[in-house]
């Protein structure tokens, strides 16, 4: 049949509802602590004002632990039928043997609870405290870059032990063209693990560089978030449900829809003008949910094609994070006191410290490109080229921008691009993959 059964509708709802607590617990809690923190010397000076206030950091901490507590009240849920059905109702132990023993006798089959679904369960539990301790960490201290880097691959380990134990397919499905010379799929082996580790890596940390205005790292989660969980959707709406994949996708619900319960509480204190900072552990914890949904839910693929922008920003950071380019503490966008818009942040070049020569016709050449804002003096030396991040290239296309104006533009590009990127999954993959 087309609806979505009792068995697998309940759990949901305790999820959604389980979700609406998460919402109003951190809503309340970002509050109540803001001060807390900031006696805690958790805060931060907010960059892009006339008035610069100094508001409470890291409050994606408390976001983290109250998904964490949400997440873990909920674990009876999804198994209420397995345990039910494992445990005879909870009734006299020896009957339940006596019973057991027959049904062997018969040759029936023994209901086995779905150990494997736990262990799922447990390690996406552990590699998100993992990550969240971590990030704390980063906030509290400071991390340095190259060592904070690797931090999300060891918070996947958990993960990954168990899609070795449960899963473990290591071969990618390769498209139609290529078949002739490759047969229909490629097993890669253990490269299949250091790609989901980079995918780990790559995730939490994109979104962390993809910041500095008010509210960007929130609502570029939630629109990954929830494009996640359309995507699960298409897979419980499917004709063909229950569908092989139907459990990996409602796992991915139960995780997704308290993320976003949490994530739009913090968003509302973190939208323009900010009362609060999300923090580093806002940016790693949310990346490494993507992470344990996709992996575990085996559409890692998927979440590629959902962080485009990320993926853009990252590569167009690489002069700036490699050295070729220094890189200051903060790129994030100028704010003009004058206008009260924000305008790109640039690097400065002194006439003593100019760029090495292929460093200068790669300049030079993005410049003409339009792919970044060069300026030069009378005799051709580099004056200052604006940061490598997204935000400064879209001031740089689109002229002097207000910080929550830029922000809804950067999100609706999300937004566009992600749509965009679901219809490539499941339109075009039938061109390119044999469903
Ligand atoms: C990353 C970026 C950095 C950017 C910073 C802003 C890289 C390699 N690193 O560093 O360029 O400047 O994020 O978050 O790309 N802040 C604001 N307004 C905001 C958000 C943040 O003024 O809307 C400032 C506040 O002073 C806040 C600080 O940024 O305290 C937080 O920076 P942090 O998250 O620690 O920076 P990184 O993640 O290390
Ligand atoms: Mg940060």
């Amino acid at each position: 049949s087309n609806t979505v059964s009792k068995s697998d509708a309940e759990p949901l709802i305790a999820s959604l509802a389980l979700s609406g607590l998460a919402f109003a617990a951190s809503y309340s809690m970002i509050r109540w602590l803001g001060p807390t923190f900031m006696k805690a010397g958790l805060k931060g000076t907010d960059l892009s004002k006339v008035h610069r206030k100094t508001i409470p950091e890291c409050m994606g901490g408390i976001c983290a632990v109250v998904y964490l507590l949400v997440i873990i009240l909920f674990i009876p849920f999804p198994f209420y039928k397995d345990i039910v059905a494992a445990t005879s109702g909870g009734g006299n132990k020896d009957v339940v043997l006596r019973e057991a023993e027959e049904q062997v006798q018969v040759g029936r089959l023994l209901h086995r609870f779905p150990h494997s679904k736990l262990a799922s369960y447990l390690s996406a539990i552990i590699s998100l405290q993992s990550i969240t301790l971590l990030g704390i960490g980063d906030d509290l201290f400071d991390i340095r870059w190259r060592h904070k880097f690797f931090i999300p691959a060891f918070a996947s380990i958990p993960i990954l032990v168990v899609y070795f134990v449960d899963f473990g397919v290591t071969s990618i499905v390769v498209p139609i063209p290529l078949q002739p010379y490759l047969g229909e799929l490629v097993n890669v082996g253990a490269l299949y693990y250091v790609y989901m580790a980079s995918v780990a890596i790559f995730s939490p940390n994109s979104i962390n560089i993809l910041a500095g205005i008010n509210g960007i790292e929130v609502s570029q989660s939630i629109v990954i978030a929830l494009l996640l969980a359309i995507n699960d959707c298409l897979y419980l709406l499917t004709p063909s449900y229950p569908h092989p994949a139907t459990d990996s996708h409602l796992f991915s619900l139960y995780f997704l829809l308290p993320f976003l319960g949490v994530s739009f509480a913090l968003l509302w204190h973190n939208w323009f003008p900010a009362r609060v900072f999300v923090g580093d552990t806002y940016c790693y914890f949310a990346g490494m949910v993507f992470v344990v949904v996709s992996i575990l839910g085996h559409f890692s693929k998927t979440l590629i094609l959902l962080l485009i922008p990320q993926i853009f920003n990252f590569a167009y950071s690489t002069p700036q994070l490699f050295g070729l380019v220094p890189c200051p503490r903060h790129r994030l966008p100028r704010f003009n006191a004058r206008t009260g818009l924000l305008e790109p942040s640039v690097t400065p070049w002194s006439a003593e410290r100019q760029p090495r020569k292929a460093i200068a016709w790669g300049l030079r050449l993005l410049g003409r490109l339009r792919l970044l804002r060069v300026t030069l003096d009378e005799e051709g030396r580099f004056v200052e080229t604006s940061n490598f991040t997204i935000l400064n290239l879209w001031l740089v296309w689109r002229g002097p921008l207000r910080e929550d104006r830029l922000a809804l533009e950067i999100t609706g590009m999300q937004i566009v691009l992600g749509l965009f990127g679901l219809f490539v999954r499941h339109g075009l993959a039938k061109l390119v993959f044999k469903e």
